[in-house]
């Protein structure tokens, strides 16, 4: 699909089908737009009227123009109210459009928005964000994939003209989203921990990324025994990823992004059971997935910041080699954990992600996993939960998601609550009780990070979502990977 900024107004732009933002209680046609409706002999007033179009946030509709008219089809969409018009309200509106456009089979169309905050290449970028991830669908699993395709072959950003880099930099920041989602949204049989770092191998060669894999035997050598209990019920190889981005020079900064990458949970002898959404554990490894789509668009960006993408990916499983509930682990910082659930494994393979990065020397770590169900309770499916005792970090991820549009919230770091992981026999276990759950997991994760500045994201909600919803189409969603590529740039 050909994406293009250009100067024409849309007074003068002739062409298949031309969207207009409107604001709310601003949908009386003046100026230029009175002249554009004289020119389409009044179809836009008329179409504002008939569906009694406010300009509401999300409202939109569209109406064919009559045979001689330079544009064939006109389209509004609402942006709500003009002061404070958000990033995130014209990617959504810009999803409305594409949505419009796919439903009437457009093949070109013209987007006339305005420009947020003065900021032209913000505007291109998010409209281009807007794009490119409402046209992606993934029909990889379907036998009627041809039928569904984009036809959309042409779009253009009226009053855009000269932003080439900010759609470039758009795009490439969606390649990884889209690899996100895909990573998701492909079952257990298909997304394998072989399959996962052989993804890596695949970023790491194309973009010029440094790769460690580290084996089995390796990641025994280095003691990382909270990982290896829980992959040691599954048939498949654990695989520990290790892909670093360095810059040209001196790097401005060093930060690791740490995604948890259960390819699988079936909870272990803990298995989940009926109603518990086993079936959508394939998600589990939604915050590797993340990970590995911030490497895909950093890797193309190629910033002035040094990052490493780890993930400890494996599956939970049983077998007869299976953990036993109640099985005392060492993880590689040498703490003894009793695994009082097998369910709570995220956790576990984290811990010695956290050590590993703890070691390499950065300004920063931040992990992100789809770690607990008491997140989602929390927070509800769109809202990530962000733990840190570092303000400076909780700041910058604050910010780095706003400018996404990815919801977070920051979460207490209540340390009193660590006496519900005290264990009898071991330094610690690995579950609490019920209330709080998504902050003793957030406690646990602490445990093993001593040296660096470190945030944690739960992004058990927000990684899927059923249903449609704005630039997300049913799925995985790619979730955080716009939040962590804008955080390590920043
Ligand atoms: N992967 C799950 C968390 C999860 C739940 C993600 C729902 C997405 C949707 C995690 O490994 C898990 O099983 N957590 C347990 C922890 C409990 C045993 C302390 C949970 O949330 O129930
Ligand atoms: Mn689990
Ligand atoms: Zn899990």
């Amino acid at each position: 699909m050909d994406l293009q900024g250009i100067e024409t107004p849309r007074l003068a732009w002739s062409g298949e089908c031309l969207v207009i933002g409107l604001f709310e209680n601003a949908v009386e046609l003046t100026g230029d737009l009175a002249e554009l409706d004289q020119k389409l002999s009044g179809t836009l007033a008329e179409l504002i009227a008939e569906v009694e179009f406010k300009g509401k946030e999300g409202s939109s509709a569209i109406t064919r123009v009559g045979s001689n008219s330079p544009v064939r089809k006109i389209a509004i969409v609402g942006l709500g109210q003009a002061d404070g018009l958000k990033l995130e309200t014209l990617r959504r509106a810009t999803a409305s459009a594409v949505r419009l456009a796919k439903r009437e089979k457009c093949k070109a169309l013209g987007i006339s928005f305005p420009v947020w905050n003065n900021d032209a290449a913000a505007t291109a970028q998010a409209i281009t964000e807007g794009i490119e991830l409402t046209l992606h669908q993934d029909s990889r699993f379907k036998s009627d994939a041809e039928e569904k395709a984009n036809k959309l072959e042409r779009i253009e950003l009226l009053g855009l003209q000269g932003q080439e880099a900010a759609i470039t930099r758009g795009r490439q920041i969606c390649l990884g989203v889209i690899l996100a989602r895909e990573l998701v949204s492909a079952p257990a049989n298909i997304v394998t921990p072989i399959t996962m770092a052989a993804t890596a191998e695949a970023i790491a060669q194309e973009y010029g990324l440094e790769l460690e894999i580290l084996e089995r035997a390796e990641c025994e050598k280095l003691g990382m025994g909270a990982f290896l209990g829980v992959a040691q019920a599954s048939d498949l190889p654990p695989k520990f990823i290790h892909m670093t981005y360095k810059p040209a020079g001196t790097p401005r900064k060093k930060v690791a992004i740490v995604g948890k990458g259960l390819t699988f949970d079936s909870g272990g002898l803990n298995i989940k059971g009926a109603g518990s959404g086993i079936e959508m554990m394939k998600t589990d490894m939604g915050g590797a997935a993340a990970t590995l789509g911030a490497a895909k668009a950093i890797g193309q960006i190629k910033p002035d910041v040094e990052v490493h993408f780890i993930s400890a990916v494996t599956e939970n499983m049983i077998s007869g080699h299976a953990m036993h509930p109640g099985d005392i682990l060492t993880a590689s910082n040498g703490k003894t954990i009793e695994v009082n659930n097998t369910d709570a494994e995220g956790r576990l393979t984290l811990a010695d992600a956290l050590v590993f990065a703890d070691k390499l020397g950065l300004d920063a770590i931040l992990d992100l996993a789809t770690l607990t169900g008491a997140c989602v309770v929390a927070l509800g499916d769109n809202i990530a939960g962000l733990w840190t005792g570092d303000d400076n970090l909780a700041g910058q991820i604050s910010a780095a998601a706003d400018l996404a549009g990815e919801k977070i919230w920051r979460m207490p770091m209540e340390d009193k609550y660590f006496d519900g992981l005290k264990s009898v026999v071991a330094d610690m276990k690995n579950t609490g009780p019920r209330p709080g759950g998504a902050i003793t997991a957030a406690l646990f994760l602490k445990q093993f990070v001593k040296e660096t500045p470190w945030a944690h994201l739960d992004v058990a909600g927000p990684v899927w979502t059923d249903k449609e919803d704005g630039y997300n189409n049913a799925g995985g969603t790619g979730y955080p990977v716009r939040t962590l590529v804008n955080w390590a740039l920043s």
